[in-house]
């Protein structure tokens, strides 16, 4: 066909950027880079998760969650529920009494960070030699993605997704370099899916359950400005970030 220029005729492109071996996809051409919205966090997770480059994906589930998706994130950005509902993860990989979530001062991250449980009770091995061997940290990126690193330097991640105001699904991975099989961390991802993943849904679907009642009100916040453990910013936080989202 005359005037018929192959090279112009292709699909809808959209926008992706390299986020240490993730691909994130953006359908809004015009966003800001994610280092802008979550500063400093490529250069922080790499020195946690050294061989993050090497990564593939071992083990992915998909857990459906009968509750608003923030619902859930907001239940995953406070871990005052952790040492009366997930006793494993809080007697075999981390010291509730220690976790703190931090927003960042700039950009849209809340950090967790906590100690690790004694080397004796934690629920798996790990190698204490190399850097960060012992640390937890866990990068929340507004609004829908979170890094988390096992003590051990073991990636792990959150995927939230709507399907509906009662209804999402979380996408939570375990990684492996080159994806090759790893007993430890099929045991450990195993471990999560059947605590403290099963833990949450009976939460956050109960609380979905709440909200829809007739006696439902909004409580107040509990706020610290050193926030710790049993404070709520993170939470203020979010509905902030939600609020700015909404009045664009
Ligand atoms: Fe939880």
């Amino acid at each position: 066909m005359p005037g018929f220029e192959r090279e112009k005729i292709c699909l809808t492109e959209v926008r992706t950027e390299d986020f240490n071996g993730f691909i994130f996809v953006n359908l809004d051409k015009d966003a800001a880079p994610m280092d802008e919205w979550y500063p400093g966090v490529r250069e922080e997770l790499g020195a946690f998760v050294p061989q993050i480059d090497e990564l593939q994906p071992l083990e992915w589930i998909e857990i459906a969650e009968n509750c608003n998706w923030k619902v859930s994130v907001e239940n995953y950005s406070e871990c005052y529920h952790c040492s009366i509902n997930h006793p494993t993860f809080s007697s075999g990989v981390i010291k509730p009494e220690t976790y703190d979530i931090q927003p960042q001062a700039e950009g849209y991250v809340l950090r967790h960070i906590t100690e690790c449980q004694s080397l004796e009770a934690m629920s798996y091995e790990i190698d204490m030699t190399r850097p960060h061997a012992g640390d937890y940290r866990s990068f929340f990126l507004w609004p829908m993605f979170s890094f988390q690193v096992y003590p051990g330097n073991v990636l792990n991640t959150y995927h939230w997704r709507a399907e509906g105001v009662e209804r999402c699904t979380v996408w939570r991975g375990w990684y492996t370099p080159q994806g090759w099989d790893d007993e430890a961390i099929r045991r450990l991802a195993l471990q999560d899916r059947t605590t403290t993943v099963e833990e949450d849904i009976r939460l956050v679907e109960s609380v979905q359950k709440g909200m829809k009642s007739r006696g439902y009100r909004p409580g107040p916040l509990v706020l610290d400005p050193a926030c710790g453990l049993k404070s709520e910013h993170s939470i203020a936080k979010l509905q902030q970030w939600m609020r700015e989202a909404v009045d664009g």
